[in-house]
């Protein structure tokens, strides 16, 4: 992607993130913004998460214009906490900021947003209004969002419930705006462009199901090997299926996961996937099992069905739709949700066939008008209905 120029008079937005789901879902509004006249867009990353947020920015073409570089091996949230809070404000400053973009509910996206608000740059949260309504699951992610909701003067509320749970928790109306969510432009945008693997093509065309796993929360690493012992059985009771598992490279995780998934034949375990290849991964697969939030709303967006590894989820729009499923991370629950899915090609039709309530893949366009309106530049755009 060509640098939209710095513009003099352009207000300055910086998009800051960390990790590699903010910057997949952040790429979209980069784009928008960058179309935006009276805008120019800049990327300041933490750095949380090195090789996988470096690969995330290379699907997309982007750079950030200042990285902090805090991540240590086995970093606590504490660590990182105080890396990034003295870091940032100043760099936001630095850099000019007049309104700073955070995405979600990572601890980036709480500390720049603390950091900003001592420096006095007002916020806009993307994927604001999430609730779980569980401050342990998913742990420390509710509790992020909610502070960082605390803070900011612009939400960009995925969809109407979330935008309820902001007014619930007293949030003037007034800045918060219906948007859609962001994931469904990229995946759309990247699973159209991008082809399948060859490897995993063979596989569908000798016949076989391509199921995608991911599972990596902090709440979930006591329980991790159980649950990977779980997915064994499963894999071994449905040898049609061809189990693919980007494992994190968290060292946790890759020690609670390896033991029990590394020496199946239908099941790969591979190094973390770019994004170019996990979204075409995900559009061919029958099921993704998945404690991640972002692959709910990607399942949703492209008509396959989820299995989620956790107990509540702060995204029961695709619960009620009927596109995503509670598997908790109970490894005898797991086990039989999971495997009796497999088992139920009808049900599978029915999940399939659910609508989409996560968006319509404009999120990013949303967001870019309502940066501008707040700039006092156009019109306010309309909430997604
Ligand atoms: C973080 C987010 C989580 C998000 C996830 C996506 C918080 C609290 N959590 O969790 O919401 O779903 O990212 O990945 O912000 N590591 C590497 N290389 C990398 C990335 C990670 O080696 O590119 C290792 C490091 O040892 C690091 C550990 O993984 O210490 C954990 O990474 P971290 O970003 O702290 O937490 P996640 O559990 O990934």
């Amino acid at each position: 992607m060509t640098e939209p120029a710095l513009q003099e008079g352009n207000k300055r937005v910086v998009l800051a993130f960390g990790t590699r789901p903010e910057a997949t879902k952040m790429a979209p509004v980069y784009a928008a913004l960058a179309r935006q006249p009276g805008i120019t867009p800049l990327i300041l990353s933490t750095g949380q998460q090195r090789t996988m947020l470096d690969e995330a920015l290379a699907v997309f073409g982007l750079t950030p214009d200042e990285d902090l570089n805090v991540m240590t091996d086995r970093q606590t949230l504490a660590d990182l906490t105080a890396r990034i809070v003295p870091q940032a404000g100043r760099t936001l400053r630095a850099m000019g900021a007049d309104l700073v973009l955070v995405h979600g509910d990572t601890t980036t996206s709480f500390c720049v947003t603390l950091s900003a608000f001592y420096e006095g740059i007002p916020v806009g949260h993307v994927e604001a209004g999430l609730r779980s309504g569980n401050m342990a699951e998913p742990f420390p992610e509710e509790a992020n969002r909610r502070l960082t909701g605390v803070l900011s003067t612009l939400d960009f509320a995925p969809t109407p419930g979330s935008r309820a749970n902001l007014l619930r928790e007293g949030k003037d109306p007034h800045g918060v705006f219906v948007t859609g969510q962001t994931a469904v432009d990229a995946v759309r945008e990247v699973a159209g462009r991008v082809p399948l693997r060859p490897e995993w093509r063979e596989k569908l065309d000798a016949g076989q199901r391509l199921v995608t796993v991911t599972m990596h929360r902090r709440e979930n690493l006591p329980v991790m090997a159980d649950m990977a012992r779980a997915l064994a059985d499963v894999a071994q009771a449905h040898p049609d299926c061809h189990f693919v598992y980007p494992v994190h490279l968290n060292p946790a995780v890759q020690d609670a996961v390896r033991p029990a998934l590394g020496n199946l034949p239908n099941f790969e375990l591979t190094e973390p996937l770019d994004y170019a290849q996990m979204a075409p991964l995900m559009a061919a697969s029958t099921l993704l099992a998945t404690d991640s939030g972002g692959l709910q709303e990607e399942g949703a967006a492209l008509g396959v069905p989820v299995a989620v590894l956790r107990n509540v989820t702060e995204r029961p729009e695709g619960v009620e739709a009927g596109v995503l499923k509670l598997a908790g991370n109970d490894p005898d629950t797991l086990r039989s949700v999971i495997g009796g899915l497999l088992s139920d090609e009808a049900e599978l039709a029915r999940m399939r066939s659910a609508r989409n309530p996560y968006g319509d893949g404009q999120a990013a366009g949303r967001i870019a008008q309502a940066v501008a309106w707040h700039f006092g530049l156009v019109e306010r755009p309309a909430d997604w209905a």
